[in-house]
């Protein structure tokens, strides 16, 4: 019953790093994209064309989009926040735009300063963009099982927000628990009430593994059907505007449970572990995902 093909989506090049202390070299970061690229990922969000003053680790988005390989099948998409981030991600030649906001009021506000029906027609003008220079949008819903700042979200507030995005032209919706809240029944719950509103095969998870339930959060989705899951390599990441997010669920971790159960993704594991090690060097210091740990023989 569970879905025979899973589409990974690799956020670590953008939710990874934009929290990252040490600025990675712009070179570094395109060597890393580039072996991504050969893993059988289809799918890479590279950075973010937001403030750099806010982001200041992605500051180099424009030259990273522009000097990576582009590999046939492989969609490359960025973070963009208005209209300025656009014409960048436009100028760099980005396959994807990718616009975000928050279920809730505060978040939303802390991320991109705005309240929520300030978001609204500022997103709608770069979908509507980004649509008529050709490209596909993909949005972001964040906070959507808990909010740092507010607490409890209610799924009204959710189903909104998904409604406008989705009335605007986007693609595909990522459901965001921005900062690793969410359990299994809560999941499934939510989940319950968007499927009534929008097919499985328009939404994607977006889980981060701050109290180590993205997994059973990951099986809970494919139980209804979701076959689309973000996920950063080695498990880098988390929200500089969201205290206490942690990073993504690990690409590695997600592969090793899904290979288990026979569901496909066309994505090779060792390949996937020399980019791991690749970006850890860098980094100089081990990245947290268990399947790295093994590897490491720890
Ligand atoms: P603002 O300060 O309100 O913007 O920021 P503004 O329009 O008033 O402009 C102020 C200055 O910013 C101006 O420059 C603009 O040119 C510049 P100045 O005249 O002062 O020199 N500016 C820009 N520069 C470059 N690129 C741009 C851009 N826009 C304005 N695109 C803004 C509003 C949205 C830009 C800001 O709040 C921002 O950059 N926020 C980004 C926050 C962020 O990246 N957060 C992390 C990503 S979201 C996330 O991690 C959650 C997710 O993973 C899902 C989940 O986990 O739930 C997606
Ligand atoms: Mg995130």
């Amino acid at each position: 019953k569970f879905p025979g093909t899973v589409t990974i989506k690799e956020v670590g090049p953008r939710d990874g790093l934009q929290n990252e202390k040490a600025f990675i070299d712009t070179e570094d970061k395109i060597k890393w994209i580039n072996q991504l690229s050969h893993s059988g990922l289809k799918y890479i969000e590279i950075t973010s064309f937001v403030n750099p003053k806010w982001i200041p680790a992605l500051a180099d988005a424009f030259e990273v989009a522009n000097g990576i390989e582009r590999v046939a099948g492989v969609t490359y998409t960025a973070l963009v926040p208005n209209r300025k981030g656009l014409e960048r991600a436009l100028e760099a030649n980005i396959d994807e735009a990718a616009v975000f906001m928050s279920a809730s009021e505060t978040h939303n506000r802390k991320n991109i300063n705005k309240s929520i029906d300030e978001t609204y027609p500022v997103l709608r003008e770069v979908v509507e963009d980004a649509l008529e220079a050709g490209k596909s949008v993909r949005g972001y819903v964040s906070t959507v099982f808990g909010c740092p700042y507010e607490g409890a979200v209610e799924v009204e507030a959710v189903v909104r927000v998904a409604e406008k995005l989705f009335e605007m032209g986007i693609g595909e919706l990522s459901i965001g628990d921005t900062i690793g809240l969410a359990n299994p029944k809560q999941v499934q719950n939510v989940l319950h009430v968007l499927l009534k509103r929008f097919p499985a095969d328009r939404l994607a998870m977006h889980f981060h593994d701050t109290r180590g339930t993205a997994m059973a959060n990951v099986l809970a989705s494919l139980d209804v059907g979701i076959a689309t899951f973000d996920a950063s390599l080695g498990g880098l990441g988390g929200c500089p505007y969201a205290p206490g997010a942690s990073g993504n669920l690990a690409t590695d971790d997600l592969l090793y449970m899904l290979e288990g159960m026979g569901i496909q993704t066309g994505v090779d594991r060792e390949k996937l572990f020399s980019a791991a090690r690749f970006i850890e060097e860098k980094l100089g210091r081990p990245l947290p995902s268990h399947n790295l740990q093994v590897a490491r023989g720890c």
